[in-house]
């Protein structure tokens, strides 16, 4: 059998374009470990607002202390992909409008970057991962060998985010929605820490008018590819 080498497949952009719903089915179908690097600032954002101190650049020591007791961790719990905060599975508290509407204010904290990236280029070591993110292509693995920039519509992007938060029995408006998600993007590509940017080198895919398994082919078509390339 052919060995083919394990390859970094880094997926950014905008929020709410599918990256993570991609790059989990990428990575199952791939037997690649999968590392929503979203989580990771919203986990730090929950830590934060729960123990009350300040989101805020020019107070940067609590933050700073914060930041060495929070532990981060994946955990797959029946069948499910969840994110561990000191131990506790918080991945549905971490999508609550309360912490999606600060984690852009604290992913832009520059301390917290270079946490959360020195952890993600941990992660990376023995390849065969699939990252999702902002600046996975950029500044995390700058020599991922796939980088895939995810975008769509923005109405279309509002309208699967508010259909998502119908289906989980939570209260929102259209309006809600669409601010937080505008506001997010300005604010993760105006941050002068690693604004979200479209790397050179990277596919673009426009999801507007596809489907989930129209998108995962497009990206294992061109896993394949990249793979082939460097059997060994
Ligand atoms: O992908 P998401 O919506 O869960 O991301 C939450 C926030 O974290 C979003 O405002 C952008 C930020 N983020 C980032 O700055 N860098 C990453 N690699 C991932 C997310």
């Amino acid at each position: 059998m052919e060995d083919f080498k394990k390859i970094i497949v880094a997926v950014d952009g905008f929020s709410s374009c599918g990256k993570s719903t991609l790059a989990k089915s990428l990575a199952k179908r791939v037997g690649y470990g999968y590392v929503d690097t979203g989580a990771m600032y919203r986990s730090v954002t929950l830590y934060l607002l729960r123990n009350g101190v300040a989101i805020d650049g020019n107070q940067i020591e609590p933050i700073v202390k914060a930041l060495d007791k929070i532990q981060i961790s994946f955990k797959n719990v029946n069948g499910k992909n969840c994110t561990f905060l000191n131990g506790e599975n918080v991945e549905e508290e971490i999508r609550e409008m309360y912490v999606s509407e600060r984690v852009s204010d604290v992913a832009a904290i520059s301390e917290i970057r270079r946490a959360m990236v020195q952890q993600q280029q941990r992660m990376g070591l023995d390849k065969g991962i699939v990252m999702d993110g902002r600046d996975i292509g950029t500044v995390v693995f700058p020599n991922a060998e796939l980088k895939i920039f995810m975008t769509a519509d923005p109405d279309v992007r509002a309208e699967r985010r508010y259909q998502e938060i119908l289906a989980k029995g939570k209260l929102t408006t259209m309006e809600e929605v669409i601010n937080n998600l505008s506001e997010r993007d300005r604010i993760d590509s105006t941050r002068k820490d690693s604004p979200l940017r479209q790397a050179e080198d990277a596919v673009v895919l426009d999801n507007s008018e596809m489907t989930e398994q129209e998108q995962l082919d497009f990206a294992l078509e061109l896993f394949n590819r990249k793979t082939a390339q460097l059997v060994s």
